[in-house]
């Protein structure tokens, strides 16, 4: 068949020959006038140590190399070491890393107060795309009234109202470990997840921690598959977060079937309970005999009512975001604290005749005793401190010139931490390879006034603080009472560190439990 050419493409065809080397001549122009603005632009940062890197890519292979092996966090704590406190690698623009916990916590302070630092819009736009517009993702009036809303409960005072709720979800857990102490190896790490899981859908949505009883409100809660729903959530979160666009959502691709799959699961989950929360708001529902007390009180409940703003789609979004945000973070750390505590014997017999004293004079978990469990607390920051689990949530960029320990960061640069870096940094803490909770007591090194930078810095820092801390001291307080342990891969657990979202043991943590001889099953 003779081919047909309409006049344009043969005007085209004429002028392909000129055409062709003027677009080349002019592509090359462009891309160099653009190296040269970017070098002129970033000129300040020269100064800086920096990692070698590919003359095109700069360090982006590096990068990429380590987040394929979950050990970003990893490169960025050995770069420190090399480079210092404050170095920057390249990845299109540059970045800078801090692992000074002071100059993090003014940074992110100093630089959001005076409007010259912003969120990343990286990781805010991954946010909000897990499932809709959260606290985390939102800044200014849209994140004030939300955070607004959400502080009375997780303040203090609205956490100690929790007490019995943690209390149970952890004897759960103890009575787990009770009935397979004589096994070889408990990976503990999921039986945290179970326990923060079953505390926070308590907490939130009114689901006994119980799991034999029953919900009415909406299906029960099936801790793996939430699990496994939030992960690859969790992982969308990381691939938008680092490259991907989200669009890329809408693509036929498996990751994208999982996405879609795992939203459509978890909000099939929470979809009856918002509603209802939302009805009792509106006054729709004629008899509410049959809604649990438990639900009636939950915070779901109480946020809907008090806030008229949140919507299905928004309550949704941001239940989402607090069960994923309350799930892995005090999990993981509760696996490195017991880790910690197999590997320093005179840390462990201290803590253990702590929670034994608490336990004969209270007979419980109270407030009062809880003042008591001070040490304990300590040794959940201390564990925070070596191992930050949280500490890529989000990162900074500037929008007006600053300065960063003098030197000039331009507009469009990067910052970032190595927070692995920042809680082994000398000069803020004394002996800092060693697990040392007396740190962090009044009596230990009069070092009260140390940071803490572990929940955030700032007005994003962590709305669940209080709350994990309670899990925390409370399942180490039971967990001593009952057993003694050790670790069955050694070090090893402590040191073979993965990086998804959060940081973990790459092994679950498996210790080997001994019932302790004063306690019966
Ligand atoms: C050991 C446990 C935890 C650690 C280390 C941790 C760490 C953090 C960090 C570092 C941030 C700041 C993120 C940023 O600036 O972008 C944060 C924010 C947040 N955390 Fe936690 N967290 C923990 C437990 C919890 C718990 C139990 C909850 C409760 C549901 C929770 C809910 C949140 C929420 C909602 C935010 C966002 C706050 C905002 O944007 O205003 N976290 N957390």
């Amino acid at each position: 068949m003779p081919m047909l050419l309409s006049p344009a493409m043969i005007s085209l065809s004429t002028v392909f020959p000129y055409l062709f080397p003027t677009t080349i001549i002019m592509i090359v122009g462009i891309l160099s006038w653009r190296y040269w603005a970017k070098r002129k632009r970033y000129q300040s940062l020269k100064a800086l140590p920096s990692p070698l890197g590919h003359w095109l890519l700069g360090n982006i292979p590096q990068v990429l190399a380590a987040v394929k092996k979950k050990q970003f966090f990893q490169l960025l704590f050995d770069w420190s070491k090399q480079y210092g406190s404050i170095y920057v690698y390249w990845a299109g623009a540059p970045i800078v890393i801090l692992s000074k916990p002071s100059v993090i916590e003014g940074t992110v302070i100093n630089g959001m107060r005076d409007g010259s630092l912003i969120r990343s819009q990286n990781a805010t736009r991954a946010w909000n795309d897990i499932s809709g517009a959260i606290l985390l993702g939102q800044s200014g009036a849209e994140w004030q009234w939300r955070r607004k809303a959400w502080n009375p409960e997780f303040s203090p005072v609205g956490i100690s109202a929790y007490i019995g709720v943690v209390e149970q979800a952890c004897s759960q857990i103890t009575n787990k470990i009770k009935a397979d102490v004589s096994s070889d190896a408990i990976p503990v790490d999921r039986l945290f997840v179970e326990l923060t899981m079953r505390v926070i859908a308590s907490l939130l949505l009114g689901i006994p921690v119980d799991s034999k009883v029953v919900s009415p409100e909406g299906s029960p809660l099936d801790v793996p598959k939430v699990y496994e729903a939030m992960s690859v959530l969790g992982y969308r979160f990381l691939r938008v977060a680092t490259s991907e666009n989200p669009w890329m959502k809408y693509l036929p691709t498996q990751s994208s079937r999982d996405y879609w799959a795992a939203r459509r699961y978890i909000e099939q989950f929470l979809t009856p309970r918002v509603d209802l929360a939302l009805q009792l708001r509106d006054q729709q529902v004629k008899d509410s005999s049959s809604i649990s007390t438990l639900f009636q009180e939950s915070m779901l409940v109480k946020i809907a009512s008090k806030e008229p703003r949140y919507t299905r789609e928004t309550l949704i979004a941001e239940v989402i975001e607090l069960m994923i945000a309350g799930t892995d973070t005090t999990a993981h750390t509760l696996s490195f604290a017991v880790g910690e505590l197999a590997a320093h014997p005179e840390v462990f017999q201290k803590a253990q005749a702590i929670a034994d004293q608490v336990w004969q004079k209270h007979g419980e978990i109270s407030i009062e005793s809880l003042k008591e469990l001070n040490y304990l607390r300590a040794i959940v920051k201390e564990t925070l401190r070596l191992y930050s689990v949280a500490s890529g949530s989000t990162s900074l960029q500037a929008v007006k010139p600053t300065t960063i320990e003098g030197i000039p960061i331009p507009i469009g640069t990067k910052i970032f931490w190595s927070m692995l870096a920042a809680g082994r940094d000398a000069e803020t803490y004394a002996q800092p390879d060693k697990f040392l909770p007396e740190r962090w007591l009044e009596e230990g090194h009069g070092s009260l006034s140390l940071p803490m930078i572990d929940f955030g810095s700032g007005s994003h820092r962590c709305l669940g603080e209080h709350l994990a801390m309670l899990e925390a001291t409370i399942m180490l307080a039971q967990l001593l009472r009952n057993f003694d342990w050790e670790l069955v891969n050694g070090r090893e657990s402590l040191e073979n560190l993965q990086q998804n979202l959060l940081i973990y043991p790459a092994d679950g943590m498996p210790l080997r439990f001994r019932l302790r001889e004063t306690i019966s099953i």
